[in-house]
């Protein structure tokens, strides 16, 4: 078994319940169209659109991830959502251990990875990210990173087909450069080779791309050996540019 290739959109902190409606509802339409395989696809929006989001894409291929989730069941955790109800809200996926949380609440790779852990307890897929900031790359430490980052974040119950990896350097993130080729083929046998020290199915691993990912790019990006899809930010706000992207997705 090869990975199937899954394109999530991480919408981040944007939308309305308006824009929300319209621009899942244009995805959705565009799925229900489409005439060849598509891959998995994914919409990761704000906490308080995914059931708007969830009813736009209803009856279509396209799932619902979540941004983030709280590693515990419930409790006293003010303004925190657990996987458990992220489920019930109709998400599939929940990325965990995105560079921003990372950066903005001092996430670490055991927060990460007990996240993922209450993702697989409530049957969601985690997509758990990692990548290296421009000055461990200038410092030529970007796989060191990764290898401890996938090792730290990755739970040990993770399997191929239950857990999604996406390797995005923070550098690449919203600036509009990204790595070369050969370097994204390089940091992803680096994360696939760390995964497979721990688990057994490291060949079947899902591992994405991210980083300035956009219709332009997504060809080159999307056609680099060992990746499996992408994780994109800002062009999956835009419905074209998004689905671009998607149909250049790996074919297997
Ligand atoms: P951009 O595609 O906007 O660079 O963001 C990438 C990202 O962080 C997706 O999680």
């Amino acid at each position: 078994m090869t990975a199937q290739p899954l394109i999530a959109g991480n919408w981040k902190m944007n939308g309305s319940t308006a824009q929300a409606k319209a621009l899942a509802g244009d995805l959705a339409a565009r799925a229900k169209g489409a005439a060849g395989p598509l891959p998995r696809i994914a919409l990761c929006p704000p906490a308080g659109l995914i059931s708007t989001v969830a009813a736009a894409v209803a009856g279509s291929v396209v799932a619902v991830g979540a941004q983030d989730c709280h590693a515990k069941e419930k409790g006293a955790h003010t303004g925190d959502t657990s996987a458990v109800l992220l489920k019930d809200l109709g998400c599939t996926y929940v990325i965990v251990g995105h560079s921003e949380r990372r950066a903005d609440h001092g996430e670490t790779n055991e927060a990460v990875r007990t996240k993922a852990e209450a993702a697989l307890a409530a049957g969601l897929t985690p997509i758990i990210c990692v990548g290296e900031t421009e000055a461990e790359r200038d410092a030529g430490k970007a796989a060191d990173v990764v290898r401890s980052q996938v090792s730290g974040s990755v739970p040990a119950k993770s399997t191929a087909a239950n857990t999604v990896i996406a390797y995005e350097p923070v550098w690449a993130i919203g600036t509009g450069r990204t790595p070369t080729p050969d370097d994204v083929k390089a940091m992803h046998a680096v994360a696939r080779e760390t995964y497979g020290k721990a688990h057994a199915d490291g060949a079947d691993l899902a591992i994405l791309y991210g980083g300035s990912v956009k219709g332009s790019n997504a060809a080159t990006l999307l056609a680099v050996a060992g990746v499996d899809g992408a994780l994109v930010g800002g062009a999956s706000l835009d419905a074209a540019d998004f689905w671009t992207i998607i149909i250049n997705a790996p074919k297997r």
